[in-house]
């Protein structure tokens, strides 16, 4: 972090991986209370969240970073031990259907976070914790035990091609490469908390449901179905990305120092609401 004469040393690290709509508006909120690692692929992007946020005084540093590549999520978590070591880490960066292609969106939504997970477990004390943002979608479906398997190494380079192969060709589709992957990261939470948990830390995932965000916008252009969960939603809104923003910071904060190894929705209550006949 390069040095101001308002840099906050004495404000603990917190890695935000994302810097768009979602990414963007939680680096804002962890700047309140961290010096604030924000990491994206396209660096121009987080130094822009960065410039707009060291104008409201937080202490901000951009940093280019692909999470599907092991090298780079590396030289992340080395940066961080350089600056001391983390407090909290968020994983944001994620692709909608929009990007159509299933390959990429495993890659991005589920080996990504995985890597990154990865990196950052030695660096884990007591009093840390990962979030990682999930979904809704998540929670559509169950996964058969096989898909399960292939969910249980998310690190694997043939992670993407493993998975197409465990699913009928007409399932390969980018809509179910993101409920998978991000099937397989709340899965990895629970998973992994015994080894977080040993370092005294915690790893949790979220899953928003229809929020606000220019991703979101994008995937209701793609999806008739998703409009149609719009109109299922208990609380007859979409969420706001403040609104995830708060639960990530009540995740972060010591009030969730027992919450590990499972997922929070946030979903206006949709989730339980398509356990019930629509009224
Ligand atoms: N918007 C919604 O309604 C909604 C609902 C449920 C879950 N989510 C989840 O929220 C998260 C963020 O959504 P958002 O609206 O901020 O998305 P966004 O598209 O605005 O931002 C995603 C960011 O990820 C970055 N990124 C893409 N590939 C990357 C890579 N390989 N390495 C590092 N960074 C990479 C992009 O550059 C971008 O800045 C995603 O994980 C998404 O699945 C969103």
């Amino acid at each position: 972090m390069s040095l101001t004469p308002r840099t906050r040393l004495d404000l603990p690290l917190a890695i935000v991986v994302g810097a768009g709509g979602m990414g963007a508006s939680v680096a804002r909120r962890m700047a309140h209370g961290h010096r604030v690692l924000l990491a994206d692929i396209d660096e121009s992007r987080a130094a822009a969240v960065a410039n707009d946020l060291a104008i409201e005084g937080g202490s901000v540093l951009p940093i280019a970073c692909d999470v599907t590549d092991a090298t780079s999520v590396e030289a992340l978590s080395q940066t961080a031990a350089g600056l001391g070591g983390f407090r909290t880490l968020v994983h944001v960066a994620g692709l909608s259907i929009a990007a159509d292609s299933f390959n990429k969106i495993v890659n991005v939504n589920l080996r990504g976070p995985a890597l990154v997970a990865q990196a950052f477990l030695p660096l884990a004390s007591p009093g840390c914790s990962a979030i990682l943002i999930a979904s809704l979608a998540a929670h559509s479906i169950r996964a058969a035990p096989a898909e399960l398997a292939v969910l249980a190494s998310p690190a694997a380079p043939e992670l993407a091609s493993k998975l197409a192969k465990c699913l009928a060709p007409s399932n390969t589709t980018a809509q179910m490469a993101y409920t998978y992957s991000k099937i397989g990261l709340i899965e990895m939470a629970r998973r992994e908390a015994a080894a977080w948990g040993r370092a005294g830390a915690r790893i949790v995932t979220l899953s928003p449901g229809l929020i606000a965000t220019p991703m979101g916008a994008l995937a209701y252009e793609k999806s008739a179905g998703k409009r149609a969960m719009f109109e299922r939603t208990p609380l007859g809104r979409e969420g706001t990305m403040t609104e995830i923003a708060d639960a990530v910071e009540f995740l972060t904060s010591d009030r969730a120092s027992f919450i590990s190894g499972t997922d929070l929705l946030v979903d206006g209550g949709l989730c339980g609401a398509l356990g019930y006949p629509a009224s």
